[in-house]
């Protein structure tokens, strides 16, 4: 089979949401290779586009130079959480390439492709098309300043970019001019029956075939898949100056990058990609990306007569206590900074503690991550090691027993009998419930030794033979549970295994007639230590001051605004406000309701910055409001006023007066 991880954008670090998804995946395939199946897990950088060339403009180097750097670096983090890729490569190669053009050539023989003529806002001073997150002005219904070009942070409005209120290119500064050029369009509707009846044959969940149901009785629209230069891209065949969007190439890059290890290892690509293949094809992905891996992708893969994915799998967002991860908040955790501070198994175990197969988004807690890893893995898991080792090691040599402790029998019994249940949790990603089954028969372990005592048999002699097989039931115990474990903590077990003395273990190991029993082991180290809330407490603070990435520079030093004097401020009426309540507006991201008390009288105020605040944390606290704004009507209500805040794209920080100020104060 062949599996993947989504393609990784190249102009981005990697932080702890990518890791949720290649935890999953490394988990899924360790367990499939352990059950003897051939697995090429495989993954790519995702390369091309306007982001990519403009941020390698900046910093004055190539996209390529851009590309290879990023891709270093990602290489390194994934390696650093013990993620097997057997190839990590780039879409940015001759493979993806070639089957980029070849299957658009495919598509547009069979007259799939349309060109048509679109308006789009241009910058005539960069001389280049400009994508909807390069634009900001004003909302068109809510008349919120400095939003981009395809939605409304504080309303929630989506519309075009041409709709916006004085746009300003975020490249250039200058005002964008509208622009006609030709843009090719795949035609996503002659597939409608196709992919109708391909996501209801159970290739993708149930609550995302649902999803798909809404946009099939939206209709489906043509897929715009080419973009003007400059563009760092590939050229379409045939259409000077036109390049693939990112998106058309991006999952062409899975294939691309099959290629190039079906090359290394002489594997035969055919079977894996051709209509009627026989070998499977597993993706796993993302919420926000399933429209195009259940909609172009598959369509693209058909109309191509090649093979279309066996399943995706798609999972949800990564909270970090219970919130969106802030930069400002030092919530949003590089893959680095982690591994900087913490045992990425550590990360591997919680994660797997709580993922299911659901679209449902999954939190990181701090304070539970450090009490659950201390407390299973630490105080259940090695503990049965440590506590009956030594014994083995200091009275018998080394040697274990050649038999079982009677009492033990019936509950090693059950540690094999378990493997069944474990091994179908694994397989249909059921991680958290297959935690929780293993936690259990680390619990019966722990119960019994509690009962059996080594440490009083081993004070009489008498009872030495008891204490040996004691021991050796136990670390037969624990040698089930580092199997089960195994493909959750691929590091920890193999230093199991170098202290057992076992080769690889994997599932079928599960069994009597591979039980610990008449072999040795070595001396017992210390396998891995308790997490000290000192490590989380600086994880944070380096995250919090990992603030000064270039583009972060570059926000905070928005172009001066033009001049004006005094009497354009004094228009405008600042006075110091008390938040007297606070409430989320549930059907906004954005946004928190705010009353506001000016001591006069009271106001209420629709403020965009629920991404950086609690609403109960504002209460009673003061800030700066624009008394004299008049007011405007918005989806929820009424807003009678702005709150004033500083940004820069990433953080919010409400601004407030000095101790002592009251609310109603003017300020001037
Ligand atoms: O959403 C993303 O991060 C994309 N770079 C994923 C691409 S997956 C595949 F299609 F290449
Ligand atoms: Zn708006």
């Amino acid at each position: 089979m062949i599996v993947t991880s989504a393609l990784p954008y190249a102009n981005g670090s990697i932080h702890l949401g990518h890791m949720v998804e290649h935890i999953q995946t490394d988990i899924w395939v360790r367990h499939q290779r352990m059950s003897g199946h051939t697995v090429h897990y495989i993954c790519a950088d995702d390369t091309h586009g306007t982001p990519v060339m403009l941020a390698a403009n900046q910093l004055g180097i190539t996209p390529e130079q851009m590309i290879d750097k990023a891709r270093q670096e990602h290489m390194k983090d994934f390696t650093g959480f013990l993620i097997d890729h057997d190839l990590y490569y780039s879409t940015h190669t001759p493979e993806t390439e070639a089957y980029a053009k070849s299957i658009y050539v495919t598509l547009r023989d069979k007259g799939l492709i349309d060109v048509k003529s679109i308006e789009q806002l241009y910058d005539p001073q960069k001389e280049m098309f400009l994508p909807d997150r390069f634009i900001k002005g004003e909302c068109p219904r809510c008349h919120a300043k400095d939003q981009y070009g395809d939605n409304c942070e504080v309303c929630g409005a989506s519309y075009s970019p041409t709709e916006l209120i004085n746009p300003v290119s975020a490249v250039s500064g200058t005002t964008p001019v509208k622009k006609t050029s030709e843009h090719y369009f795949f035609k996503l509707k002659e597939c409608e029956s196709f992919l109708k009846e391909w996501t209801h044959s159970g290739t993708i969940p149930a609550e995302a075939a649902n999803k798909l149901d809404e946009w099939f009785k939206s209709g489906l629209t043509d897929w715009d898949i080419s973009r003007d230069k400059p563009y760092f891209g590939f050229e379409i065949p045939d259409a000077p100056g036109k390049y693939f969007y990112v998106w058309l190439d991006a999952p062409i890059g899975y294939i691309g990058t099959f290629k190039k290890l079906a090359d290394t290892k002489g594997l035969p690509f055919e079977e894996y990609w051709k209509s009627d293949a026989q070998t499977e094809l597993y993706h796993f992905i993302g919420k926000d990306i399933l429209y195009f891996h259940s909609l172009f992708w598959p369509a693209m893969l058909h109309a191509a007569n090649l093979r279309t994915p066996t399943q995706l799998f798609v999972h949800g967002f990564l909270t970090v206590n219970g919130q969106k991860m802030s930069k400002s908040r030092g919530s949003f955790i590089t893959a680095q900074s982690y591994l900087k501070h913490l045992n990425p198994e550590f990360l591997r175990y919680y994660f797997a503690a709580k993922m299911n197969s659901s679209m449902d988004d999954i939190d990181l807690n701090l304070d539970d991550f450090m009490n659950r890893v201390n407390s299973d893995l630490v105080g259940k898991f090695i503990n049965i090691a440590s506590r009956t080792s030594g014994f083995v090691t200091k009275r018998f040599d080394g040697k274990l027993a050649t038999s079982f402790d009677a009492e033990a029998l019936p509950i090693i019994e059950r540690f094999y009998k378990d493997a069944a249940i474990i091994k179908s949790l694994y397989d249909e990603r059921e991680f958290a419930k297959a935690i929780r089954e293993i936690m259990a028969l680390a619990d019966l372990a722990n119960q019994y030794v509690d009962q059996q005592k080594p440490w009083e048999l081993a004070k009489d002699e008498a009872r030495s033979q008891q204490l040996h097989m004691v021991c050796t039931s136990c670390l037969e115990m624990f040698r089930c549970l580092s199997i089960y474990l195994k493909p959750v903590l691929p590091k920890l077990i193999q230093q199991v295994e170098t202290f057992l003395k076992l080769s690889p273990l994997s599932w079928k190991h599960l069994d009597k007639k591979f039980a610990i029993n008449a072999s040795e082991i070595l001396p017992y180290h210390h396998l891995i230590g308790r997490v000290d809330i000192k490590q989380i407490e600086q994880l944070l603070s380096d995250s919090k001051n990992n603030l000064s990435d270039k583009k972060n520079q570059e926000n905070h030093f928005a172009p001066l605004a033009e001049t004006i004097g005094i009497d354009d401020f004094t228009k405008i009426d600042l006075r110091v406000a008390k938040i007297i309540d606070a409430v989320s507006i549930p059907e906004a991201d954005k946004l928190l309701k705010l009353t506001l008390d000016l001591g006069f009288e009271q106001r209420t105020v629709f403020a965009g910055i629920k991404s950086q605040y609690q609403a109960e944390q504002l209460i009673g606290r003061l800030t700066v409001m624009v008394a004299n704004l008049s007011p405007r009507k918005m989806r929820f209500g009424e807003s009678q006023g702005m709150v004033l805040a500083a940004g820069d794209g990433n953080g919010i920080y409400l601004l407030s007066p000095d101790s002592g100020a009251k609310p109603g104060m003017r300020i001037k």
